[in-house]
């Protein structure tokens, strides 16, 4: 690929949902694009003190009446003897057989990072960075597309991911990086200093909000570029709205990805990996994770 050939436009799934941040409980939203397998949803938060249950639906619909199909209710109860967790499925206003987990993995008073992450058959769900369970759906994935959060617990930030397109078989376990807001360390510009340089294997995720007003041309990009005046360089057009990007160093190149779809490689031999020392964010971009 030439120096600045520009990659083609990129469809309207590249559109990620934005995070919520501090929404107040009980809160309804819609899925962009309803869920389907590879998407994840991260709840960053809390469990009060003096917490009874909380329900985090992925619902078939919004409406009140008749209520809507719930094809997965994942419910901590704390207030019973011995606390546990339910997951079940509501249709056509039945629940259906429970599936109880004998241990919660919250705890009241702490706070959490909880990731669900959907396959093509299962939920699985981490806590903590721990696998914690996984639940088969009863009802198809493609009819979901409303989250409700109802219950005792305290939401610090609700994130719509993709997962990491180049894993084979999409199967990879659950990874979430906390979404911070207005955190001195994400604000743009900003810097990164890689000591050592990129090595195969490492992963870069950085996500954020491309604001509609860019300041400049450079912030309707992503570039990866090799250093010199005579460097490489693969970039991507960027939809004004919100963005994840991703930057895989392989053996041999840099893979990046948009929102959880592939979008280019670029050949780089190890040794001009290991000269890449820093990675700058500019731009009309608001910033909530940048993680290696
Ligand atoms: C019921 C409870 C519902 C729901 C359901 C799950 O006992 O009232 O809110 O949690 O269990 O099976």
């Amino acid at each position: 690929m030439s120096p600045g050939e520009k990659l083609d436009p990129l469809p309207d799934t590249f559109i990620l949902q934005p995070p919520v941040f501090h929404p107040v409980i009980p809160y309804v939203t819609t899925i962009f694009g309803g869920l389907r397998a590879g998407k994840m949803v991260m709840l960053q938060g809390a469990v009060p003190l003096n917490a009874r249950r909380f329900m985090v639906d992925f619902q078939c619909g919004c409406s009140l009446h008749p209520r809507p199909d719930i094809a997965i209710h994942f419910n901590p109860r704390f207030h019973t003897t011995k606390p546990h967790v339910i997951c079940n499925t509501l249709y056509r206003g039945c629940w259906q057989a429970e599936a109880r987990w004998p241990h919660v993995a919250l705890q009241r008073g702490a706070s959490f990072l909880i990731l669900f992450l959907f396959g093509n058959e299962e939920m699985k769900v981490s806590v903590n960075g721990q696998h914690f369970l996984h639940y088969r759906y009863r009802l198809p994935l493609s009819r979901v597309d409303t989250l409700g959060i109802f219950g005792d617990i305290l939401v610090t930030a609700v994130g719509f991911l993709n997962a990491n397109p180049f894993v084979e078989g999409g199967s990879e376990y659950p990874v979430g990086h906390p979404f911070l807001l207005r955190s001195p360390g994400l604000e743009v510009p900003c810097s990164h200093a890689f000591p050592q340089g990129l090595w195969p294997g490492q992963v870069i995720i950085v996500r954020g909000l491309v604001l509609p007003e860019p300041k400049d041309d450079s912030s309707r990009w992503v570039r990866a570029q090799t250093p010199g005046p005579s460097g490489v360089e693969r970039r991507a057009a960027l939809p004004s709205g919100r963005v994840g990007v991703l930057l895989l160093c392989q053996e041999g190149g840099l893979k990046l990805a948009l929102n959880g779809q592939g979008v280019g490689a670029t050949s780089l031999g190890q040794q001009v990996l290991e000269q890449l020392r820093e990675l700058r964010i500019s731009g009309s971009v608001q910033l909530y994770c940048v993680h290696y």
